[in-house]
């Protein structure tokens, strides 16, 4: 029988359906409990060997998804798959297992490192717990990481606080790479660097990609770096999924009003080229009580009566490109 990939189909790492994330918070005292809907009834499929995007305001859910995946939160309700495994059936043996195939680099380079370990240690505590490996393969294995990311050996003997962002957030991807992952999540894994440093980090997580085989989750607000990144894009909104497609669906032909201003707060790199700007209006509402119909409305330049009364479905407007409006553009 052929696979899959023999047919020239795609084939996803890891699929979504249906996930939900309702945090439960009580506001005050004597008030009842409220559910923050972080995570609202989204799916989308990851293709092995891809980038796939993750785009939205702060506080849109984008954080809530991929700490989901990795079941470092446990959602609601809903399926992720890796492959042929259902994540949220393992039990705590097993996913602990399976977790070192699934890491996550996450936003804070200077929190996610312990201060007092060293850089040898920090990388290979995992390979301890993962492989359980002698001392010397251990060291090798640290070495070669480091080399990897563009550290040296002599690093292994530092402190993480010695280093600068850049090179934490080198080795925070290292601790990560050691274990030989094959899926990543990386949340925001540049937006605490300085620009200069940033573009060489998402240089160094694109090759890397390739050296590895890997397959990432990539998290951001900023449409300048999922440009850079990714093939696939999901653009979320209050904890749902408005438009989903390839790079060139989402950049070239937007379809969701939310999706074409976000696109238009980027800056132009030459003033005169300025297009005329549509601006959101207003604030965005709060996740515990979002707008009934489409989440979208309160702010959406184009909103309509139905978009009041009644939630859009999202729909697959070409193939692979899916959109949450009653009225896409284009
Ligand atoms: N543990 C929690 N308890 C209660 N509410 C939470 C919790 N974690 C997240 N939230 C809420 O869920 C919503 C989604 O949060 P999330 O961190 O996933 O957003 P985000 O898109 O990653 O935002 P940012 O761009 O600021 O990182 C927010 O309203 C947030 O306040
Ligand atoms: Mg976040």
């Amino acid at each position: 029988m052929q696979t899959a990939e023999a047919k020239g189909e795609i084939k996803n790492l890891i699929s979504i359906e249906h996930l939900k994330k309702y945090f439960a918070i009580k506001q005050g005292l004597f008030s009842s409990v409220k559910y923050v809907k972080a995570v609202d009834d989204i799916s989308f499929d990851i293709p092995k060997n891809s980038v796939f995007g993750i785009v939205g305001e702060s506080g849109s859910g984008k954080t809530t998804i991929g700490r989901t995946i990795l079941r470092l939160i446990e959602p609601n309700s809903g399926v992720i798959r890796y492959l042929s495994t259902d994540i949220l059936s393992l039990n705590a043996r097993e996913l602990r297992i399976f977790r070192r195939k699934m890491q996550i680099v996450s936003q804070d380079p200077y929190n996610s490192l312990h201060p007092r370990k060293l850089v040898k240690n920090i990388i290979g505590e995992g390979l301890q717990i993962h492989f359980k490996l002698s001392s010397e393969e251990i060291y090798q294995r640290v070495k070669d990481i480091l080399e990897q990311v563009g550290l040296r050996e002599e690093h292994m003997f530092r402190y993480a606080h010695e280093f600068s962002g850049g090179q934490r957030q080198r080795i925070a991807v290292a601790r990560s790479l050691v274990l030989k992952p094959e899926f990543l999540v990386l949340d925001e894994p540049t937006s605490a660097l300085d620009v200069s440093v940033q573009a060489v980090i998402l240089k160094m997580l694109k090759s890397l990609k390739r050296d590895f085989s890997l397959t990432y989750l990539f998290i951001t607000h900023n449409l300048a770096v999922i440009d850079y990144m990714a093939d696939y894009i999901a653009v979320m909104y209050l904890g749902q999924i408005m438009e989903i497609g390839s790079k060139n669906d989402i950049f070239s032909c937007p379809m969701h009003p939310y999706t074409l201003l976000l696109l238009n707060s980027i800056p132009h790199p030459d003033p005169r080229k300025k297009k005329k700007k549509v601006l959101p209006k207003g604030e965005i509402p709060s996740p515990i009580d979002p707008p009934q119909g489409c989440r979208f409305h309160t702010r959406c330049p184009f909103m309509k009566d139905k978009c009041v009364n009644e939630e859009p479905e999202i729909r697959e407007i070409s193939k692979g490109h899916l959109v949450k409006c009653h009225f896409p553009l284009n």
